[in-house]
């Protein structure tokens, strides 16, 4: 339950199915992107923005930990590495319905690194098992790490190993592997996510390593075939940037990953649902841009597809009229796709 509208602590849901998962990712993985990735997959198990422990401790709880009931399956990803705080902040996940709280591990900003959060925390097992364990003592929510196969100057297989091993002990039993290290000097977080060459065959190898953890694989995956095809060698995969820039692959997934043959709404019937959602936003002051900047790659890869993209991007911010705009974009894009791509 939202942390809006719940009085009282909300029983614990059920273990999420990580089968697929959308990544947590800064600035692109908010409340709005979410409620619209939700219409697209049933099942995906969806992931926030990183949060730190300070600012859901110190800042406004409602802004940090608010999102809305249909976005469930929902996991709140933190960074931090004070076990207290982390405890406080599992607690609170608790309370506010999420069904899952995963450790960033993985994220080399200079920013992070200087608190002690995200990839830094690699050369720190210690540290993150501790973590881990006064979380699982604070809530009965499960709790997974997001790490790099490793950090420079401590890259090897053998350190990969005893990392998971420690952590696993501890009490964490999913393990959400980015198949490259991270350079912690020198590249930008951008960069770390390009550069370093990806090595699938090392997340396989700590699953051989450890069958009896989940291990869910991420990095670099853009097509629905290599992504199912991961599932040979591992529990899940995760995917960041192609599911933020061409959303509507995830039509797929429910069916793929999920075995459910229900059809999903068409690109044009996503378009109108998320109209309600808007509106409310804007007759809360919002600003439309701040829901649909998430949702310019919708038609990827279809006929109309610039011109929807131009129109809810700089056309949007010439009108003083957003939801006339919206509402002759849902027309013109009806027109232009074929039936099949407006209801299937
Ligand atoms: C804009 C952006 C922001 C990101 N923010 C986070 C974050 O907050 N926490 C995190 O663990 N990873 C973050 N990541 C990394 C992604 O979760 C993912 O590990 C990475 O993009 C590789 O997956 P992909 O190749 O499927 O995109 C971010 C990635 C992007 C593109």
């Amino acid at each position: 339950m939202p942390l809006e509208s719940s009085t009282q602590p909300v029983l614990p849901r059920p273990e999420p199915a990580r089968r697929f998962c959308v990544a947590p990712m800064m600035d692109w993985s908010d409340r709005h992107y979410r409620y619209f990735a939700r219409l697209i997959s049933r099942h995906a198990l969806l992931y926030t923005e990183m949060v730190t422990t300070g600012a859901i401790i110190h800042g406004d709880r409602q802004r940090f930990l608010g999102y809305s009931a249909e976005e469930q399956p929902l996991a709140l990803q933190l960074g931090g590495s004070n076990a207290q705080e982390l405890a406080t902040c599992a607690a609170l996940a608790q309370t506010a319905g999420f069904a899952e709280v995963n450790l960033n591990v993985g994220c080399p900003s200079d920013r992070v690194q200087n608190n002690l959060i995200g990839a830094c925390l690699m050369a720190r097992p210690d540290l993150v098992a501790e973590g881990v364990k006064a979380m699982q003592d604070a809530s009965d929510l499960p709790i997974t790490v997001k790490h790099r196969i490793g950090i420079n100057g401590r890259d090897s297989y053998s350190a990969l190993r005893d990392f998971v091993g420690q952590v696993h002990e501890a009490g964490c039993q999913t393990f959400i592997v980015h198949a490259r290290i991270a350079i912690l000097e020198g590249l930008s977080p951008k960069e770390n996510r390009d550069i370093p060459p990806l090595r699938y065959e090392v997340v396989h190898q700590l699953k051989n390593d450890f069958p009896a953890l989940e291990i869910i694989i991420n990095g670099g995956l853009t097509q629905l075939g290599a992504m199912t095809e991961q599932l040979q060698h591992v529990d899940g995969v995760m995917i960041g940037r192609e599911a933020y820039h061409n959303p509507y692959m995830m039509a797929d997934v429910d069916r793929l990953f999920y075995d459910d043959p229900r059809p999903v709404p068409g690109r044009v019937d996503v378009l109108k649902a998320m109209r309600p959602y808007i509106e409310q936003h804007l007759e809360r002051g919002g600003m439309m841009n701040h829901i649909t900047r998430h949702m310019l790659g919708l038609f990827q890869g279809l006929p109309g597809a610039r011109h929807f993209r131009r129109e809810l991007s700089s056309s949007l911010h010439r009108t003083d009229q957003p939801l006339a705009l919206y509402d002759r974009l849902i027309d013109e894009m009806s027109q232009r796709l074929a039936p099949r791509d407006c209801s299937a």
